[in-house]
């Protein structure tokens, strides 16, 4: 694995590949690397199989612009040793590890604002993080030029976000979504997850809890959207240390709420456990 911090340098190796007529598969992070992480790796990797061959990119960059005011930007985890360990042994490429100015160039003045999908449930409780997203990955993929792009099912919305703009913006990138990895209670792994005690890694099982109880209601035939809201607010209730931000059914190409439970249906979380906010989800065809 090679390990490249600038723009020209990155363009250099980028080259190479391209004279060999290889596939780049790219897997945008913040880094504190998990197995969730990992499993898009691979994803990208085998999802590239059948052309010719692959070389799979992971950048790691902690986005400033992608975390509000009183978010946890200065205490967002980072371990650069083990990230390029963990890496290393996955199979990674090229860690890509641009420096602030690289993506946000002195003087720079312009962002992409994402409507659509981006407008609800995060984007509501945390004004501007799309934005943020969207101008950094839409900057990662000018910068790496990758033939696929890997992102998780864990931020349903951010695929649907990073969808509709490699949509409207003519993007020349497939994107392609892996599945959540999981604890063993169910949480979904995230680098925000270092910030729950003991106590609170276990309360924060009522997500998948509730998203189960949800979902297997779906499942045997419950459409009533509102039904569905309150089955997951219930469950989320029974967990002392949770407060909800939001539980919801919407529709997994506009994120915008259902009445009736029909098509590509997401059922979005939002939770906070103590201090930690956490979000997870579950997707289902109706
Ligand atoms: P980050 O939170 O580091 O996540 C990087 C990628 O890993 C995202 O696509 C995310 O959905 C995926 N991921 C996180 N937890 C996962 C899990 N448990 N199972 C499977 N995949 C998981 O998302 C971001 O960074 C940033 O917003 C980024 C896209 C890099 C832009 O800054």
């Amino acid at each position: 694995m090679i390990t490249v911090r600038d723009a020209g340098e990155l363009r250099r190796e980028l080259a190479r590949w391209q004279v060999q007529d290889l596939t780049v598969g790219f897997v945008p992070t913040m880094g504190a690397l998990h197995a969730g992480h990992l499993s898009l790796l691979r994803l990208a990797r085998e999802r590239a199989l059948g052309k010719e061959d692959t070389r799979v990119v992971v950048s790691i960059f902690v986005n400033p612009t992608q975390f509000g005011r009183n978010e946890d930007f200065a205490s967002y985890p980072r371990q650069p040793e083990e990230d390029a360990q963990m890496l290393r042994e996955g199979g990674c490429d090229l860690l890509f590890l641009p420096a602030v100015e690289t993506l946000y160039p002195p003087g720079c003045s312009t962002f992409v604002e994402p409507g659509g999908p981006a407008e609800g449930l995060e984007g509501a409780y945390r004004p501007g993080h799309f934005r943020g997203v969207a101008t950094v990955v839409l900057g990662l993929l000018n910068l790496v030029r990758p033939d696929l792009a890997v992102f998780g099912k864990k931020d349903a919305q951010q695929v649907a976000v990073i969808r509709q703009i490699v949509r409207d913006l003519h993007v020349p990138v497939d994107i392609v979504a892996g599945e959540t990895v999981r604890e063993e209670n169910g949480l979904a792994m995230s680098s925000r997850n270092v910030y729950l005690s003991p106590e609170e890694r276990r309360a924060a099982g009522v997500l998948y809890r509730a998203l189960t109880v949800a979902g297997r209601a779906i499942t045997v035939g419950e459409r009533r959207g509102d039904e569905v809201r309150r089955i997951l607010r219930r469950e989320l209730e029974s967990e002392p240390l949770a407060r909800i931000e939001y539980a919801e059914v919407v529709d997994g190409g506009t994120f915008r709420p259902l009445d009736v439970v029909h098509g590509n249906v997401v059922l979005p979380l939002a939770v906070r456990i103590g201090g930690t906010r956490l979000i997870d989800n579950f997707q289902m065809a109706v």
